[in-house]
Order: structure tokens, then C-alpha cells, then sequence
């Protein structure tokens, strides 16, 4: 790693910058070298890094001059602003909003996963990262890929109130202590009550479609990152708000291209070091969202298939969404990047 570069956190205050904060300080990084930024809300405010404390300053497009590399943890209409600012002063520029991830000129990277493109040239010094949900997708689908091929997957996604940020973990903590005292809460940061509920509205609807952003980003976001390997698994499914604060729950169906025994399919998973396979059901050992908290794998477990369907597998994954879906993606990509020369 560069000690001497210097690296701004936008978005630090939030879900996903809190974790930013923690990978960077794991990896010894010298808080002198960090910049900490957010909105005029968070202005002045102290975080802790180890034994220190950062100040919080307001993100403004002069907060980059002499930064090298900037990670953003923002809300996506901020991301398109404050970037191109980043951009323009020098730094490279990691987002993980949806700001950019369509953007055919912006890399979409998964470290682990496509990592080479951090190496290779491209248009600009923007780089993004995909959702939490395709992030766990691709990381368990690829070894199925090398191994099978994978035509179709089916996917329910369970997803943790800290998916909706800081103003998500705060509403299912008051509804939840408003439910329990016999008063109906009201919802601002979800569309419905997620307090001893399951909503299937995970974010906004697009614009004329049954489908939501979060959904409809995992089709094309898959679709990027695995066009260059010669197979565009036909993602499709549902996403579902529940009312636990960390984690993703995924219930998946997937289409192998051939044939494979429960046995070989759980061979090329355990053969892949981003995976943790937990697959001993008779000991109820299977992936927990409780388990994969600050753990840097995807779990996977409850491998399932039919005689009569022997193309079809079924399985259940766990993934840390502020961290490996997130905070981690943002990190490693960002450092892989400064290596480049300038
Ligand atoms: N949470 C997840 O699991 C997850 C996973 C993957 C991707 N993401 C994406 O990551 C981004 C951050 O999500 P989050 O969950 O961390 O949200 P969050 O907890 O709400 O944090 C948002 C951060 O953005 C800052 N911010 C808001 N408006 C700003 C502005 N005008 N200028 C500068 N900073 C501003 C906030 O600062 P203040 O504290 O001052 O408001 C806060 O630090 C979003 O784009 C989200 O879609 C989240």
C-alpha cells in the first residue's frame, strides 16, 4: 500500500463509510493520510480511527485538491456530483452508489471477481462498484461458471434494514420499540412498516416497470461482469425488505449449462477462497446472517437438487452487505488503483 497517498472517505458517517473506515485502519493505514468527509449535517463531528479521532468536514468539489484517491459511500445523486469533482482535481475515484453502474464508460469492478480491469486502460479515473446482492451473486456464481457454466438464476433476496443506511437502521429500531409498546409507527425511510413485516419494495420502482431499481440493477450488473467471460447468466428476482439490522439472506435457484451432483457443485464452491461453504444441515450448520458479520467470504449452504431437474441448484447465501458487499469492494479496488501509474 501507498502511505503517502492521500485517501478521502465521502460518505464516512454513513452505513457503509463506518465500515471504510474499519478496512482501512485494519490495514494499518496512517490516519494523518485520511480525509473524512460528509454533509454539513456530520460538519465537525469526531470518528473514531483506533486510538484517534477524524474530523468530519463537508463535502464541497474543493475538498479533493491534492487527494489521490477518493471512496465514495454516498447517496447516488451525490456520488454524480461530488465524483466528476474528484475526477477533475486527479484522484481516482471508487463509487458503490448506483450512480455509475450503468455507465458503459465507467468500469464496473468486483475485486476477486474482475480485478484485471483495475490494471487495464479505460476513459476517465472513475471506477464502481456493483450492489451488495450482485456482489454476493457473482462471487458464488463464478466457480459454478467455470465449472458448469450457469445459464439462469432465480434469486430472493432478504435484505437487512442497514441496506437503507443510517435512516434505515433508525426507523426498525423505533418501529420495532413502538410495536412492542402496543403504537403503530409510521414509515419514512421505507415505502411500509418493516417492523415485524416483510416488504417486497426494496427502494424505488422504475419509472413504467413492475420491477425495482434494486432488482432490475442485478440483471445488468451481472450482465456487465460477466459479458467478457463469454456467459450472461438471465438474473432475475425479487427483492425484500426484513427486520434484521445487518446481513443479506439469498434464496437461490440456479440453471447450471450441465448437470451436476450436490457434491460437485459444493466441490467448486469450497474450491473458491471467496467462498465459505457452511453445509452441514443434521448439525444445523448452514449460512446465518448473524454469522457473516465483518467476514470478508460469501457463506453458502443448503445445496439442494432434484433427479428430476438435475441442471437446477438450490442453495441458500449469506453476505455482509456494508462490509464484503460494500466497504471491502470499495477499499480493495481503490488501493489495486492508486498501484497504477498516474
Ligand atoms: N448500506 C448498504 O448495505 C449498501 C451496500 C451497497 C451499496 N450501498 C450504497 O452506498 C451508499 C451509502 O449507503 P449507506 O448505507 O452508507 O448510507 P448512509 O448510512 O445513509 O450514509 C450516507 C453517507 O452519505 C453522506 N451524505 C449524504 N448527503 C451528502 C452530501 N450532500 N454531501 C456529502 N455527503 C453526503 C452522509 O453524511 P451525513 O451523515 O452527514 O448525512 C453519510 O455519510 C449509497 O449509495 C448506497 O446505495 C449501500
Amino acid at each position: 500500500m501507498n502511505e503517502n497517498l492521500r485517501i478521502a472517505v465521502v460518505g464516512a458517517t454513513g452505513v457503509v463509510g463506518s465500515e471504510v473506515l474499519s478496512a482501512l485502519f485494519d490495514r494499518d493505514f496512517p490516519a494523518e493520510r485520511l480525509t473524512v468527509l460528509a454533509s454539513e449535517r456530520s460538519e465537525g463531528e469526531e470518528l473514531e480511527y483506533g486510538e484517534e479521532s477524524l474530523g468530519v468536514e463537508k463535502a464541497t468539489p474543493e475538498s479533493f485538491r491534492g487527494i489521490g484517491l477518493a471512496l465514495f459511500a454516498t447517496p447516488a445523486d451525490v456520488s454524480r456530483t461530488l465524483a466528476q469533482a474528484a475526477q477533475a482535481a486527479g484522484a481516482w475515484v471508487v463509487d458503490v452508489s448506483s450512480a455509475f453502474r450503468a455507465d458503459g464508460n465507467v468500469p464496473l469492478v468486483l475485486p476477486g471477481f474482475n480485478s484485471e480491469v483495475l490494471g487495464a486502460s479505460f476513459k476517465g479515473r472513475i471506477v464502481s462498484v456493483p450492489s451488495a446482492v450482485t456482489s454476493a451473486l457473482a462471487t458464488l456464481l463464478e466457480p459454478l461458471r467455470q465449472s458448469f457454466g450457469v445459464a439462469q438464476v432465480q434469486v430472493t433476496a432478504l435484505m437487512g434494514a442497514s441496506s437503507a443506511g443510517q435512516r434505515g437502521l433508525r426507523e426498525l429500531e423505533q418501529q420495532t420499540a413502538a410495536l412492542l409498546s402496543g403504537r403503530e409507527p409510521e414509515s419514512h425511510a421505507f415505502p411500509q412498516r418493516v417492523g415485524f413485516n416483510l416488504v417486497p419494495q426494496v427502494g424505488p420502482f422504475l419509472a413504467n416497470s413492475p420491477w425495482t431499481e434494486e432488482e432490475a440493477g442485478w440483471t445488468l450488473e451481472a450482465a456487465r461482469l460477466f459479458a467478457p467471460k463469454g456467459e450472461i447468466p438471465v438474473v432475475a428476482g425479487t427483492a425484500v425488505q426484513v427486520p434484521s439490522f445487518y446481513g443479506h439472506g439469498l434464496s437461490l435457484h440456479v440453471r447450471l449449462r450441465k448437470p451436476a451432483s450436490v457434491d460437485q457443485a459444493r466441490a467448486a464452491l469450497k474450491g473458491s477462497p471467496a467462498v465459505k461453504v457452511l453445509d452441514s444441515p443434521g448439525e444445523k450448520i448452514y449460512p446465518m446472517t448473524s454469522l457473516v458479520t465483518a467476514d470478508p467470504t460469501v457463506h453458502v449452504g443448503r445445496l439442494r437438487s432434484f433427479p428430476q431437474a438435475p441442471e437446477w441448484l438450490t442453495l441458500f447465501a449469506a453476505v455482509d452487505n456494508a462490509g464484503r458487499g460494500a466497504a471491502l469492494n470499495l477499499v480493495e479496488a481503490g488501493l489495486r488503483l492508486t498501484e497504477r501509474p498516474a
